[in-house]
């Protein structure tokens, strides 16, 4: 890597890939915020989407294929594809050496992880996930509460919005291109802070592998243009809209040690307000933290921290933090994870058990639906998983 690379000298030479929504409004934004980045190239096959950035982007070369990214310009790719390029595009990128940060869902299911595993060793590049509610100040105390709660027995993580449903018919929606509904999208965050508090317990990779998975799946909101996240500002919906993805999942999993997780990731529902709970039950007591993830407008008060022990309910005092918070926290730890050998192998790791369960979880859902099936209007299954 030149001057400017990570832990050297000067700012990590950045390149975009894909120019929605999330680099538009989330990474932009930040990379071009602060001296610690210079994004040098932007990668879109969209002419409009690469014209419209480009009116903030000075001296930045806008290319349309990310087989024209040069390695020696950029230490970095941002890729922010939607989820059926990730691994495609993160595999080439990695195998040509150069080092990727990669939206979540990583990849779509355990196929893809291992590919991403193969090209991080052939390339030597390094992968990082994207992975922000971990980087949240109240998850972190959580973490800390949860470290005191003895033995840990259930982690239960949900996400459930009032009307969060992404895009206007496109591909979030289409099984194909996104591999899943709000699992892959909402639960993808959820069973990654579930992992982050799993390893903080057990400390034995072995112990959180996967015993036993089951899980149930409904539609009941998906083409409901009323329900439709309009914070995205995804425009008005293409007619007619079809969506063959779940908008609700329910999981429970039971790791070779014996630690249950029960999951719950709804893009809509018949609530006010988006909410995000995650409670995490010890041998020696509960802690409950009830907040919001992501960046909807209908968003829990100030996220709160409940300790339960021996019948006494008390709060914890949290930082207040402004929304978006954990983007910002996410990219300032980029340039030290890019510097940082042990970094190698742990997105992909991650990605591993995460696709796994996601995996397990629509399996097991479609196991219980063949006996139903004349009445499933449609196969929730994503593209590739094994049945
Ligand atoms: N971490 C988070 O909280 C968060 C939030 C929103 C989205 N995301 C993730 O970011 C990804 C993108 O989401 P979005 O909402 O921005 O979607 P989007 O549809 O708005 O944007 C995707 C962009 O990628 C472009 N693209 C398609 N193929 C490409 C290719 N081969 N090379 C380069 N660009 C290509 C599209 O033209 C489009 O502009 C998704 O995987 C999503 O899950 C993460």
């Amino acid at each position: 890597m030149s001057a400017g690379s990570a832990g050297g000298a000067g700012p990590v030479r950045v390149a975009v890939v894909g120019l929605g929504w999330v680099a538009r409004e989330v990474w932009l934004p930040r990379l071009l915020g602060g001296p610690a980045f210079r994004v040098v190239a932007v990668v879109e096959p969209s002419e409009q989407a690469r014209a419209a950035a480009l009116g903030d982007l000075a001296g930045v070369s806008a290319l349309e294929r990310v087989e024209d990214l040069r390695r020696d310009e950029v230490d970095l790719a941002v890729v922010a594809v939607p989820n059926h390029l990730h691994a495609p595009v993160a595999c080439g990128l990695l195998r040509r050496g150069i080092p990727v940060f990669l939206e979540k869902p990583l990849c779509l299911g355990s196929a893809e992880a291992a590919a991403l595993a193969d090209a991080e060793r052939a390339g030597g590049a390094v992968l990082l996930g994207g992975s922000a509610a971990r980087h949240r100040a109240d998850v972190r105390a959580l973490r800390e509460v949860a470290a005191s709660l003895g033995a840990l027995r259930h982690v239960d993580v949900s996400w459930v919005r009032s009307r969060g449903i992404p895009d206007r018919g496109g591909w979030f929606t289409n099984r194909t291109r996104s591999g899943g509904g709000a699992l892959v999208d909402l639960g993808w965050h959820l069973l990654d802070t579930a992992r982050v508090l799993l390893r903080g317990a057990t400390g034995d990779p072995e112990g959180a592998e996967l015993e036993h998975v089951t899980g149930a799946v409904s539609a009941d909101f998906v083409n409901d243009h009323a329900f439709r996240a309009a914070w995205r500002g995804d425009g008005a919906p293409v007619d007619p809209v079809v969506g063959d993805v779940e908008d609700t999942a329910r999981g429970f999993l039971v790791t070779r040690s014996g630690i249950s997780i029960g999951v719950r990731a709804a893009w809509a529902s018949h609530q006010a307000l988006d909410t995000t709970v995650v409670r995490v039950e010890g041998s020696g007591g509960t802690a409950e933290l009830r907040c919001t993830f992501g960046f909807s407008p209908n968003r829990e008060g100030p996220s709160r921290l409940l300790l339960t022990t021996d019948g006494r309910t008390t709060p914890v005092e949290l930082p207040v933090e402004p929304v978006g918070a954990e983007y910002d926290a996410q990219l300032a730890s980029l340039p030290a994870r890019l510097a940082d050998p042990a970094a190698r192998g742990e997105a992909a790791s991650g990605a591993r058990w995460i696709a796994g369960a996601i995996e397990r979880v629509y399996r097991a859902a479609d196991t219980v639906r063949c006996a139903e099936r004349r009445h499933a209007p449609v196969d929730l299954v994503p593209t590739g998983a094994p049945r």
